[in-house]
């Protein structure tokens, strides 16, 4: 058994942050929740700029989950929202870190789209930045960090990829239209999609907490990207069910605007480069068996 860590999770209440929570007091850490609401065993209040005094008492481990959802229609308004509500939550953090005698060290949520919206190669954590809105969030977010860096302190940002779970997320969208047959490819469905399952993506950051020398970016993705003809095809496989209905890119644009062109338009294969390297174990590593795993 490792360490006992004391281990405060921002984001508690979300898809990720539930079973990532449940499953590190399960290793036996000890888990306090931070929220917006009563919700959390301690609360912050970011409009005032606020976080209870006690929050990092006696913390190990600051995971900072919290951002508010990207999946909404990006008009000015929603992009700072989403913007502010990653880094002035980070800034927040990272000052109360820095005040600790004993500095805890701090993971990060981030995201693949670091990499931008279109890539013709495989990217790697070396890989340099791409365009794009949610490239600018990922920049900015991670940027907030760089005082801890500075500082010495532990620091690693999971570059996340299409979390598949079947309560929440990007599939779970797909999940009513795939049953009643009306499911198919997106675009031309020859872009690239990189994935985890939920269960390996709350593994990766248990890995992450308990290997004190893990730091930097860590792209959190199942090794094997698929093209969405082959996702859409699967996934019809899993559910029984045929997969005849393209929807058009155009469709797509004019539905969810830039946000569908920044999402289920982009065309990202991404390497786990460094999971790998630090011999992380997926349970997951090929589409079929994680969608036989999270879809109930
Ligand atoms: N799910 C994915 O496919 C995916 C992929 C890449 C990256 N990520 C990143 O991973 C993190 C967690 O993802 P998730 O899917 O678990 O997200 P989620 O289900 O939307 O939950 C995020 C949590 O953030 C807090 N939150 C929401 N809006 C907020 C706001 N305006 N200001 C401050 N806090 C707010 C909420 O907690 P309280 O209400 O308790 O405060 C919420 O439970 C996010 O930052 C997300 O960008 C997710």
């Amino acid at each position: 058994m490792t360490t006992v860590q004391n281990i405060l999770v921002s984001g508690a209440t979300g898809l990720i942050g539930k079973p990532l929570c449940a499953a590190l007091k399960l290793r036996g850490h000890t888990v306090r929740t931070l929220s917006r609401s009563p919700a959390g065993d301690v609360q912050w209040n970011l409009a005032k700029g606020r976080l209870d005094r006690d929050a990092m008492d006696g913390v190990d481990v600051v995971i900072h989950l919290a951002g508010e959802s990207v999946v909404q229609r990006w008009t000015t308004a929603a992009k700072q929202r989403i913007i502010r509500s990653r880094t002035q939550s980070a800034a927040l953090l990272i000052e109360a870190i820095l005040q600790q005698s004993k500095h805890p060290a701090f993971i990060s949520a981030s995201g693949i789209s670091y990499y931008g919206i279109e890539r013709e190669v495989i990217v790697d954590e070396s890989s340099s930045m791409g365009a794009g809105f949610l490239a600018d969030v990922t920049r900015q977010w991670e940027g907030v960090a760089q005082p801890l860096i500075e500082a010495d302190v532990r620091t690693a940002f999971m570059r996340t990829g299409i979390v598949l779970s079947g309560q929440g997320g990007a599939l779970a969208k797909m999940l009513t239209p795939f049953r009643l047959g009306l499911g198919g490819r997106i675009g031309n469905g020859q872009q690239q999609m990189s994935w985890i399952s939920l269960p390996d993506l709350v593994q990766a950051y248990i890995f992450a907490v308990e290997n004190e020398s893990l730091c930097g970016a860590i792209n959190a993705v199942a090794p094997m990207p698929v093209s969405n003809a082959e996702f859409t095809a699967t996934l019809g496989k899993v559910l029984g069910r045929p997969t005849v209905f393209p929807m058009p890119a155009a469709i797509v644009k004019m539905i969810f605007g830039e946000m569908g062109e920044e999402t289920v338009l982009s065309n990202l294969a991404v390497r786990p480069q460094r999971l790998t390297e630090l011999g992380f174990e997926w349970q997951h590593p090929e589409l079929e068996s994680a969608l036989l795993a999270v879809i109930h």
